[in-house]
């Protein structure tokens, strides 16, 4: 199934409400997405993702079939994190399953690499049981660093995350 990435634009809000509004993503995210998802929370997103400077952060929504239905995105670190950046996803539930994700994590490790000179390391951090997105990020490359037992909170429960990451010398 074809895709392509491109920059948010404001009317993509009716998409994002109608792909973001699931507990299925949401659960496995951090809790600057919430559940429900409403109109607000699209316009925001929206907004700051045309705000972003490109010189640290690369926000794409995922186009299928003309309609924004997911979102990636890479933020450089600061301070001795400079040369370091933080991949995040999220792919409308209708898609998945299809190899998109792992395909778009590439696109975008290589747009970052292109883009920023000095960076050399991409990571990303999963819920220890986000099996799918694991299996992404293992897929596209990135290696498995380590376990951050008990590394995070979510809705009252503590589980471990994972630290996976792909260096720019070995893409
Ligand atoms: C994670 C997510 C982005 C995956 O997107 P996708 O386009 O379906 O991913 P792909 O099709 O490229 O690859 C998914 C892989 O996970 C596997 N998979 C899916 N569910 C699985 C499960 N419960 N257990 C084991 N493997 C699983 C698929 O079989 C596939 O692997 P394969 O190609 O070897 O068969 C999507 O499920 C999503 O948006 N989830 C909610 C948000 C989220 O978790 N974001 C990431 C936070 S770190």
């Amino acid at each position: 199934m074809d895709f392509i990435l491109r920059p948010w634009r404001r009317e993509d809000v009716e998409d994002v409400l109608r792909y973001a509004n699931n507990d299925k993503i949401a659960r496995n995210l951090r809790n600057v997405f919430p559940y429900p998802y409403i109109r607000t929370d699209a316009e925001a997103f929206i907004e700051s993702c045309i705000a972003a400077d490109e010189e640290k952060q690369l926000f794409r929504a995922i186009e299928i079939d003309g309609r924004a239905a997911g979102s990636i995105a890479l933020c450089l670190g600061s301070d001795v994190y400079c040369m370091t950046a933080e991949l995040g996803y999220w792919l409308a539930e209708d898609y998945w399953g299809k190899g998109i994700m792992t395909r778009a994590v590439q696109q975008i490790c290589e747009e970052g690499a292109e883009r920023w000179d000095d960076l050399v390391r991409i990571y990303a951090e999963p819920f220890a049981h986000n099996a799918a997105s694991r299996r992404v990020l293992e897929k596209a490359g990135f290696t498995l660093e380590g376990i951050m037992r008990c590394g995070a909170c979510k809705r009252g429960r503590i589980f471990d995350c994972c630290m996976y990451a792909l260096l720019v010398v070995d893409m």
